[in-house]
C-alpha cells in the first residue's frame, strides 16, 4: 500500500463517530435526577462567580495554581506550569454553561499569555496545558489559528517519544534514567486530534505505542498502576517501577489512577480497539470495588494512605474520576453502566456539599476545596487545585449532557 492508501485507510478508520475533547459521552438510557440537576446549575452560577473572584486575583502573565485558605495567599504559576491550561479550560466551560461574556474574555487574555507553550518540547504535559484550554476554545468557537497552535503543541509534544522505549518521556531527569509517569496517558488525546487535523498517522501511531507499552509496564495484575516506571532508553527495558507523588512504591496513589482510567477510555474512543476498554473497565473495577473507596466515592489521596480512615481525601481525583465514568458508561454494558452513573452521581452531589464546594467568595474564588497535590513533597496539601475544578466542571457538563 501507497503511504497515501495507508493514511486515508487510517483516517477511515477514525471516521467513526467520536467525542470530541471534553466533550460528553453518548446519551444512556437513564432516568433524570432533576434534583442533581437542579444542583448542577446553581453550580455552574456560583462556580461563574467564584471565577470573577479568581480572575480580580491573577496578574498579569501568571496561571492560579492553588490558593492557602489559613494564610489567605495564592500560588500562581508561569505558563510553563502543567497546570496553565486548566484555568482558562474552567472559564470556557462556564462561558457555555453561562454566556457570561466576562468569562469568555479572561480564557482569551490568558490564552494570549499560553500560547508560546506550543513550542515547549521540554514538558510532557502539553496535552494538559494546550488541549483543556485551546482545544476548548477551538471547540467553542474554531479558528485556523487554534488549530496551528494545537498543531504545533502536538508536534512539540512528539518530539519527546521514543521508539525504543515506546513511551513520551515524562520527567526529564539524570543520564540513564527514562522517566514515564501515569499521568502522561491524558497527554495522548492532543495526538489523536493532530492526526484527525492533518492526516499525518505518526501522532496516532505514537499515542498508541505509548499506551500500549504503559499497558504492559504500569500495571500490576490487580490493574492499579504504578506512578513512574524507569525506562533503560538503550534497550527499552524497565529499571524501576516506583512513586513520585504517593504513599509508597507498591501503593496506588489515588489521582494516578483515575489519570490511567480516563486515559484509556480517551484512547478507547479515539481508536475504538476494545483492549483499551477492557482496561478502562478493569481499572474501574479496581477502584470501585476497593475497600478504602469510602461511601461518599471522593478517594483517600492514596488507596493505600496511612491513616485510613482519618487521611486526607483527594477531592481532584474524585472530579477527574466523576468525569471519566460519565464517558464510560457510554461505552459499558448496562449494569456496568448504571453503577458508573451512580457513582459519578454520588460524586458530583458530595462535592457539590458544603463538605466540598467552597462558600461564595472564600477558597480564593476556586470552587473545590480538599484537594492534594503532592502529599511527600509536602506542598498543596489539603487545598483547592485548578484541576479539582475543570474536571468537576467538566463532570457536571457530561452529566447534563446526558439528560439532553
Ligand atoms: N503530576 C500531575 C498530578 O499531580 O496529577
Amino acid at each position: 500500500m501507497t503511504y497515501r492508501l495507508v493514511r486515508l485507510s487510517l483516517l477511515g478508520l477514525l471516521c467513526v463517530p467520536v467525542f470530541m475533547n471534553c466533550s460528553g459521552p453518548k446519551a444512556i438510557s437513564h432516568s433524570k435526577d432533576k434534583a442533581l440537576l437542579d444542583q448542577i446549575e446553581t453550580n455552574f452560577k456560583d462556580a461563574a462567580a467564584q471565577y470573577k473572584v479568581l480572575a480580580a486575583n491573577v496578574p498579569q502573565g501568571k496561571f492560579p495554581k492553588t490558593y492557602f485558605p489559613t494564610t489567605a495567599k495564592y500560588e500562581f504559576s508561569n505558563s510553563s506550569w502543567w497546570c496553565s491550561g486548566f484555568y482558562p479550560g474552567s472559564l470556557l466551560y462556564l462561558y457555555e454553561q453561562t454566556k457570561d461574556p466576562s468569562l469568555y474574555a479572561e480564557a482569551e487574555r490568558i490564552l494570549v499569555d499560553l500560547e508560546k507553550e506550543k513550542n515547549n518540547t521540554g514538558t510532557h504535559d502539553l496535552g494538559f496545558m494546550m488541549f483543556c484550554s485551546f482545544g476548548n476554545a477551538n471547540r467553542i468557537a474554531p479558528k485556523p489559528s487554534y488549530n496551528n497552535i494545537l498543531l504545533t503543541s502536538a508536534k512539540s509534544l512528539a518530539t519527546r517519544f521514543d521508539p525504543v522505549v515506546g513511551c513520551i518521556r515524562s520527567w526529564n531527569s539524570k543520564a540513564g534514567e527514562y522517566l514515564v509517569i501515569i499521568d502522561n496517558m491524558m497527554n495522548l488525546e492532543l495526538l489523536f486530534w493532530a492526526t484527525r487535523l492533518s492526516g499525518d498517522s505518526s501522532f496516532y501511531k505514537i499515542a498508541v505505542t505509548h499506551a500500549n507499552t504503559t499497558m504492559t509496564n504500569h500495571f500490576r495484575p490487580d490493574y492499579s498502576s504504578y506512578h513512574v516506571i524507569n525506562y533503560d532508553q538503550k534497550t527499552g527495558g524497565v529499571q524501576q517501577k516506583r512513586t513520585a507523588q504517593g504513599a509508597a512504591d507498591e501503593s496506588a496513589w489515588a489521582r494516578g489512577q483515575v489519570w490511567g482510567l480516563y486515559g484509556y477510555i480517551v484512547t478507547y474512543r479515539e481508536t475504538r480497539d476494545k483492549r483499551y476498554l477492557d482496561q478502562a473497565n478493569n481499572i474501574a473495577r479496581f477502584l470501585l470495588n476497593h475497600p478504602n473507596l469510602p461511601s461518599d466515592k471522593i478517594p483517600y489521596w492514596d488507596f493505600n494512605a496511612p491513616g485510613i480512615p482519618s487521611a486526607l481525601r483527594d477531592a481532584s481525583a474524585g472530579s477527574i474520576m466523576a468525569s471519566a465514568l460519565l464517558e464510560l458508561s457510554g461505552y459499558q454494558e448496562p449494569a456496568e453502566a448504571k453503577t458508573s452513573l451512580k457513582v459519578a452521581e454520588t460524586i458530583i452531589r458530595n462535592l457539590s456539599s458544603t463538605t466540598y464546594k467552597a462558600a461564595p467568595g472564600t477558597n480564593g474564588g476556586f470552587i473545590i476545596q480538599h484537594g492534594v497535590g503532592h502529599l511527600p513533597n509536602k506542598s498543596e496539601v489539603d487545598v483547592p487545585l485548578s484541576y479539582g475544578d475543570y474536571y468537576f466542571i467538566e463532570a457536571m457538563v457530561r452529566y447534563k449532557a446526558l439528560h439532553r
